[in-house]
């Protein structure tokens, strides 16, 4: 056991100590869901948090502390918990009647709402999950194009069956996936040279589950000039990064792909994916048209996910809003690297606007891990919550009032693994 190895399992030790009620919590679970756990993003050894409730920034577990909630539902949370207006809006849905059998006024309220945010969606279908929408969104390239080979990217995250993060793309669909290198030009150039084969090209202008890996422009730009070229369909899979600007990082960029993914937050809380493009690809999905591709779902326009949507947007996803939410993580994220510089830390964030990942920057990558999960646990055990892998989603809630506290707690925590850490890197 190394010194770093030894802090990590005090730290845990506090936390089990702190925790009981979260610890048993699983132990219930494991007797009905493997390991505890349905969502495996959520894992976290010995035992993940049990979260009974939360208002505003804040989180409450099972143990009853409160936490400043700095993951935001790992992007999907923007607004905060318990927001009234949304609460509002799906009591208001609920009132007037669920699950319809039928076409309603809310999806096309919803539709027209996101057709004029994004340049890039002439006619949008709506889905349960963002992994659905990127399923969907392959199925009409390669039904628009005839071609089979979908490009995409390593450590990319297009859903739990759509992953090209090392080790968890085993469940993957059979899909005839050309896994290229991140963010590398000559790459898609030389695959490209290879022929006209390339259905689509599906791509994270920031790779989020990656570990908040940003795009270059140049490359993102190359990418569309190729499959322009190619008439291969370029999808920008925006499910985290649509809250970059009004309309999505492809805004910022400037760059307009054929199709665009969306989910998280867009459903105002609940469980939600869409996916869009030019008339020419979703027109496919035209049922008045004879051959049309079926795209079936029983709660694709669910009223509360539509109803909820419609609220989010019209209530928190302005402009405005969504550009200073996306400066206060420029500088979040700037403060942040300040910080492990002043104290000499190895840690480094990075990112984009509200979404950030930190890593350890330590050569072994066991030290790597377990330099991070301590950081984790000692943010935690100072009040506040964020991923074990390290990423970090700024809700709308957060003020500058829980940012400050969010610092103390870290300087108070760097200052305690600083004597550890110093010794590894
Ligand atoms: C970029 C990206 N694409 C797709 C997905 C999948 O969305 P969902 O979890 O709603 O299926 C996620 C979820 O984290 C994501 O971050």
């Amino acid at each position: 056991m190394t010194k770093l190895d030894d802090a990590l399992a005090a730290a845990i030790g506090r936390y089990r100590q702190a925790h009981p009620r979260s610890e048993a919590a699983l132990t219930r679970a494991r007797a009905v869901l493997p390991g505890g756990n349905t969502r495996s993003s959520l894992w976290n050894a010995p035992f993940p948090l049990c979260v009974v409730g939360g208002h505003g920034c804040r989180i409450r577990d099972v143990d009853e502390h409160e936490y400043i909630d700095s993951l935001g539902e790992f992007t999907a949370g923007i607004f905060g918990h318990s927001s009234p207006v949304l609460a509002a809006a799906v009591a208001d849905a609920h009132a007037r009647g669920i699950n319809l059998s039928s076409h309603t006024p809310y999806e096309v309220a919803l539709a027209e709402r996101l057709v004029e945010r994004f340049p890039s969606i002439d006619r949008v279908r709506f889905a349960n999950s963002g992994t659905e929408a990127n399923l969907m969104a392959i199925n009409a390239a390669r039904l628009a194009t005839g071609r089979e080979r979908v490009i995409v990217f390593e450590n990319g995250y297009h859903g739990g069956v759509a992953t090209f993060i090392p080790g968890a793309d085993r469940v993957n669909a059979p899909y005839a996936f050309d896994v290229l290198p991140f963010d590398d030009i000559d790459a898609a150039v030389v695959a490209f040279a290879k022929g006209p084969e390339v259905a689509a090209v599906l791509v994270e202008p920031m790779q989020g589950a990656g570990g908040c890996r940003v795009a270059s422009p140049a490359f993102l730009q190359s990418l569309r000039d190729l499959t322009r070229k190619s008439g291969t369909v370029l999808i920008f899979d925006e499910i985290q990064t649509a809250r970059m600007a009004f309309g999505g990082l492809q805004e910022r960029l400037g760059i307009v792909p054929d199709m665009t993914t969306l989910g998280k937050f867009f459903g105002g809380g609940m469980a939600f994916g869409a996916f869009g493009g030019k008339a020419e690809i979703m027109d496919l999905f035209d049922p008045s048209r004879p051959g049309a591709l079926p795209h079936a779902g029983t709660f694709n326009n669910n009223s509360l996910t539509m109803a909820a949507g419609i609220a989010a947007i019209d209530h928190y996803l302005s402009a405005d809003t969504l550009n200073a939410l996306f400066d206060r993580g420029e500088a979040f994220r700037n403060r942040l690297n300040a910080a492990f510089i002043a104290n000499a830390a190895p840690f480094e964030a990075t990112g984009i606007g509200s979404i950030l990942n930190i890593h350890a920057c330590l050569d072994a990558p066991q030290d790597a891990v377990a330099a991070r999960r301590l950081l984790q646990f000692e943010v935690l055990a100072e009040g506040c919550y964020f991923a074990p892998r390290g990423l970090i989603a700024l809700s709308l809630a957060i003020t500058e009032a829980e940012i400050e506290t969010f610092f103390a707690a870290l300087d108070r925590a760097l200052g305690r693994l600083m004597p550890v850490l110093s010794e590894v890197h």
